[in-house]
């Protein structure tokens, strides 16, 4: 059973500047949810039962999005308004929210490092709440069924485009069934001509207790960091760690196009919202298209 996971949330957000000047990254809405809100709802639908947030100060938003509030709830109830009532109850019954500081920006490594005590001696799930993902069925549960077939450690990876490389840790695998890779190494954000492959991990783990006491050990990588990509490629040399390529959309919220891109996708899987984005759609194009229409003057 996978039932602890941990959300890594301690960033500074300068990707987002300055709307992450005082609103934490992990707040920014896609639609009309938080990025967090997607990634702890996946969480829950792979049966997840225990999250932990490792933020810093100034992240106090995070917990509260999802406690109860109470006056606006007595309010909503007051005026019938019954479905914004149950939008407020972020967090369904039976799931706990644990948190912990993470003092020093040392890297997603150290973040994870935090979840000791909470991990104890259990397999634990890592999501990364940057990416997000339009799927039948959530991403995490795909890796934890993965993780239950064969027993080790799984990240989730899909494959980028070369210039898209050195943003990733990247793996290198044999591929032991369609979709499925034995780990012979994983390496952070290699540039494009040193890259193993173009498998990258894509923000979703399932990871064994084991891999703390290498992360205590593991020093500075990439970006001067301590990366879990390399607490990872540790683990992988004691014993077998697995790739698993998940299904769905990805989205890589963590810049600014893709965060607009997972607005859009996000919005148009809405029914209720999809015909008045198409519209918008079409006007922007028309618009487009008449700009770049040479207007009668011009043509001579
Ligand atoms: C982190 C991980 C990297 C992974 C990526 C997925 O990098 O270190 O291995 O591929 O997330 O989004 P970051 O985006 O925090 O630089």
């Amino acid at each position: 059973m996978v039932r602890k996971a941990v959300i890594p949330a301690a960033g500074l957000g300068t990707r987002f500047l300055p709307a992450t000047k005082a609103v934490p990254k992990e707040m920014l809405p896609i639609v009309d949810r938080p990025l967090l809100q997607y990634v702890v709802e996946e969480a829950v639908a792979a049966g997840i039962t225990d999250i932990l947030l490792v933020t810093r100060q100034g992240k106090e938003l995070l917990e509260d999005h999802f406690d109860r509030a109470y006056e606006l709830e007595a309010r909503l109830q007051d005026k019938g308004k019954t479905s914004l009532l149950k939008s407020t109850r972020t967090l369904p019954g039976g799931v706990t929210l644990f948190s912990v500081r993470q003092g020093e920006p040392l890297g997603l490594g150290h973040a994870v490092l935090q979840a000791r005590n909470f991990v104890g001696d259990e397999p634990f799930a890592v999501l990364l709440p940057d990416e997000v993902f339009l799927s039948e069925r959530p991403c995490l549960g795909g890796l934890i069924e993965t993780y239950r077939e064969l027993g080790g450690p799984v990240v989730g990876v899909q494959e980028v485009p070369p210039e898209e490389v050195s943003r990733y840790g990247i793996v290198d695998g044999e591929e032991i069934s369609p979709g499925l890779y034995r780990v012979r190494g994983l390496v952070e954000k290699p540039p494009v001509d040193a890259a193993p492959s173009r498998w990258a991990i894509i923000g979703r783990y399932i990871i064994t207790p084991d891999i703390f006491p290498l992360l205590a050990g593991t020093r500075p990588g990439a970006g001067g960091e301590i990366q879990l990509t390399d607490g990872l490629a540790a683990l992988a040399s004691r014993r077998a760690v697995y790739a698993a390529v998940t299904e769905g959309r990805r989205f890589d919220a963590g810049n600014t196009l893709g965060f607009l891109e997972a607005t859009l996708a996000f919005a148009l899987a809405r029914p209720d919202l999809r015909p008045g984005v198409l519209k918008i759609i079409e006007r922007e194009i028309g618009a487009l298209s008449e700009e770049a229409a040479p207007t009668s003057g011009e043509r001579g």
